[in-house]
This record gives structure tokens, sequence and C-alpha cells, in this order.
């Protein structure tokens, strides 16, 4: 039995024999199908938000909804988040199989070689407003990196493409540092290259008049996993972005300030500032009841709990409990922590949760994670950019290399005015 899928037109009586591969048909077998006498382009389907187009085949992340599985180049999330390091998890992600001793070297030598940012850099971050969101700081930065490296217009040159992999997998964290130190006023902090990935962006971010900067080992740690937990997770919003801009051949800083651009809305990268707003107007476990009330009456959502693809459980949310508890366990608690614990205990055996499946997701507790290691609310998608950078470049780097891969461009169902001659002004009414 071929594996294909039987299209019967009912207006003709053709049938049409549509293959089926890897569990997708591709849309354009559709366009022998005609809708009428004078249709050329042929049957189109239409899909608002892409909730059931694939729009690449990708060896990067696997994700299985409906288990709670999440993989990078089929290694399980859960062991990476236990063994390795980000730099190694981006190294895996960009090139796709775990690093010997001396290539996982000479990648952390050319990462940090490369943390330094161009004195002009740093003049142009200057020139923010001092209430700047940081995340406008590190978009805006990294599509200005494109005047500074045009070497990387040089896209289909692989020498090339590897430099720019370098320089910006190790220039986000002192982007994202600058930003930071710019919005609150306190002078920038260079690299130390003595340092981890973590232990220097945490040295940048929060050094004062101590000649050496050492971060707690548990905090540098926390921060490394979070980091490996947000690296990639396939076709999301951002991601789409990176490839859609990128398909146009344009560099990959370019492309990628779109793709940080993406995650700045609050319906991607905000949601664990929401959940932290959530959390402080509930204000007291005594106040849950009728809050969760609330939300199953459709006044509002329960913010950190829902995914589009998970279904049964978030597998970095399991991950990132766990990682709470180190955090606190130096910082202290968050006093929000109660609260979020008894909203989880209550709402996961809540019929109205249940049966929607509705479970914990990555920022119900980032976000207290977060606000607990010092970072005030607007550098929360911007810690998410940092790791994210490996998951868009990798991600990028697929798609520019990729045969079947064009310029992005989507049909579109008209339904507006049928033609008609223009109208003077002096004829309007
Ligand atoms: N609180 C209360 N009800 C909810 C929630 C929630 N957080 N999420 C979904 N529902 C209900 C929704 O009202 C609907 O009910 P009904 O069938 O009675 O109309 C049902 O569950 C299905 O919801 P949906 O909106 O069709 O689900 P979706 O897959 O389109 O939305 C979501 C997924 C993540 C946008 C949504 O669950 C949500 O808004 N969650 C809160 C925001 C949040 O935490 N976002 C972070 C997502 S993880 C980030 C990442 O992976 O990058």
């Amino acid at each position: 039995m071929p594996d294909t899928l039987t299209v019967t037109d009912n207006r003709t009586g053709k049938q049409y024999e549509i293959p089926i591969k890897d569990g997708v048909i591709n849309a354009t077998a559709l366009r022998q199908i005609k809708t009428g006498a004078d249709d050329i382009a042929g049957l189109a389907t239409y899909d608002p938000a892409f909730m059931n187009t694939a729009s690449c085949r990708s060896k990067i992340t696997f994700i299985d909804g409906d288990q709670g599985i999440l993989e990078y180049r089929g290694y399980p999330i859960e062991q990476l988040a236990e063994h390795s390091t980000y730099l190694e998890t981006a190294y895996l992600i960009i090139f796709g199989e775990l690093p010997s001793a001396a290539q996982l070297k000479e990648w952390t030598t050319q990462i940090t070689f490369h943390t330094m940012l161009h004195e002009n850099i740093k003049k142009l971050m200057e020139g923010f407003q001092y209430d700047a969101h940081p995340m406008g700081v590190f978009l805006s930065t990294v599509g200005a990196f494109s005047t500074f490296y045009p070497d990387a217009k040089k896209i289909f040159d692989e020498a090339s493409r590897k430099k720019q992999i370098h320089r910006l997998i190790a220039k986000v964290p002192s982007v994202a540092a600058y930003a930071f130190r710019h919005s609150i006023g306190r002078p920038y902090i260079y690299p130390d290259n003595d340092l981890s990935f973590t232990g220097n962006f945490l040295n940048m971010l929060f050094r004062m008049t101590e000649l050496k900067y050492k971060a707690d080992p548990a905090l540098e740690r926390a921060l490394d996993v979070l980091f490996i937990l947000h690296a990639d997770h396939e076709q999301n919003c951002s991601t789409s972005a990176m490839r859609g801009i990128g398909s146009s051949h344009v560099d990959p800083y370019s492309a990628m300030a779109g793709a940080a651009a993406a995650l700045y809305g609050p319906l991607h990268g905000g949601a664990n500032e929401a959940v932290l707003r959530m959390l402080n107007e509930i204000g007291s476990v005594q106040k849950i009841p009728d809050f969760i009330k609330r939300v199953k009456a459709g006044e509002g959502r329960l913010m950190g709990f829902g995914h589009r693809v998970y279904k049964s459980y978030d597998p970095r949310a399991k991950i990132i409990k766990k990682t709470a508890d180190e955090v606190f366990e130096v910082t202290g608690k968050n006093p929000l922590l109660e609260i979020a614990l008894e909203l989880e205990r209550i709402a996961l055996q809540d019929e109205y949760f249940v049966t929607r499946k509705l479970y914990p997701n990555v920022d119900f507790y980032s976000g207290l994670i977060y606000q607990a290691m010092g970072f005030p609310v607007e550098m929360f998608p911007v810690l998410f950019a940092i790791p994210r950078t490996s998951g868009w470049i990798a991600q990028w780097e697929e798609m520019i290399l990729d045969p079947e891969q064009k310029i992005a461009r989507p049909k579109q169902v008209y339904i507006g005015a049928p033609r008609r001659d223009y109208v003077p002004l002096t004829s309007r009414s």
C-alpha cells in the first residue's frame, strides 16, 4: 500500500494521489487541483499562525508534546541539564555532535577570545536613554554588529559563518551585561576570560570594586542549567523569524536582531515576567482560591501554566523546579515561592486544569529564580536571548544550507475591494 493521501474533487469527480513523507504532504502537490476553469495557481492551504504547517525539515531539536519529551540532536534535555554545560550544549546544537575534549577546548578558547566588544559598540550603547529597556538595547546592538562585521555578508563561506558563530555566542553576554549596567547607571565591566561562560557573565553584571569577581558556584551552575534549557525549542516565533529573515540572505546579525525582536513580545519571551506580576497581585496564599475561581470563570489566565505543544508536562519545568531549590538555598527563599507552590498544588488537583491538560511550563519558576538572583524583570527576555542565540544560529545555518529552502514568501487570500478606478480628490465625498 503506497503512503499516499487520496483526494477526491467532488466537483469534477477527479482523484489525486498526494504522497505522504515523514508524516506530511507537500502543500505544493495540491496545486494540481484547480478551483475553477481560470485557476492557474491551483488549490492552496490556509493556515494562519502555522498551526499545522511544517516550514522545514530539521535535525536540531525534537519535541513530543504529548509525552513531554525535548531532545537536542537526540540527547534528552534531562541528561544535558544534569551532565553538560551551556557551552558544550551550544556546540552540540550548532555542530550536531558532542565535542571531543580537544574540540571543546578549541571552542571554549574561540568563545573566550571573542567576548570583548568594540569600543564603538560601547559608545553606541551609551547613546541610549538611561531608562532604555535592556531588550531594546540588546536587539539594536545585535543589529548594529552587522555594520562592524561586514564580512558576515559572506553567508555561503563556511569559515566566515564560523567566525560569526563564535562572535555571536561570545558577545551576547557582554551586550546583555552592558545593557543592564547602563540601565542602573553603573560603569561597564570588561570580560574576565579566566571565568566560565556564566561566571564571566555574572562578573560583568554584578562586579563592584573588588579586583576579582567570583560568583557563588551554585548560582553559576543554576544559570548554566537555565541556559541549557532555553538554548533551542524548534520552530517557535523567534526562530521562525530568524529563518524567515535569513532566507533573504541577509547577514546573521540583521536576522538575529529580528529574532530578538520577536522574543521581546509578551506572548513569547515575556511570560515569566507575567508570572511574577500575577504572584504579586495574588499577594497571599489565602487569596489563591478566589484567584483560581476567577481564572475558571474566564477572567484571566493562570500565567506559567499551559503550552501550545506540551500537553502532558513541560520537561523543562521539572528541571527548573529542582534548580529553584538549589538557588533558594543560597539566596534565601523568594517570598513569592510559597504562593507559587500552593497555586501549583491546587491547580494540579483541579478538574478545570486537569481536563484541559494545563501544567506548569518553563516560565512558572524561571522568573522566581531570576528575581532571587538579583535580576530586574526587564532583564528576563535578555536572559532568554543569550542561550537562544545558539538555537537561532544553528537553525539559520541549517536553513542556509538546505537546498529545499527559498526566500520565505507565504501566500495570502485576498479579501479586499475588487478592481476600481482612481477617484480624484475633488470628486471624493
Ligand atoms: N490558564 C487558564 N486557562 C487556560 C490557560 C491558562 N494558563 N491556558 C489555556 N487555558 C484554557 C483556555 O481558556 C482554553 O479553555 P476552553 O477550552 O474552555 O476555551 C483551553 O485551556 C485551551 O487553551 P488554548 O488557548 O487553546 O491553548 P493554546 O495551546 O493556544 O495556548 C498558551 C497555549 C501557552 C498560550 C496558554 O496555555 C497560555 O496562555 N498560558 C499562559 C501564558 C504562559 O504561561 N505562556 C508561556 C508559554 S511557555 C513559553 C515557551 O515555551 O517559550
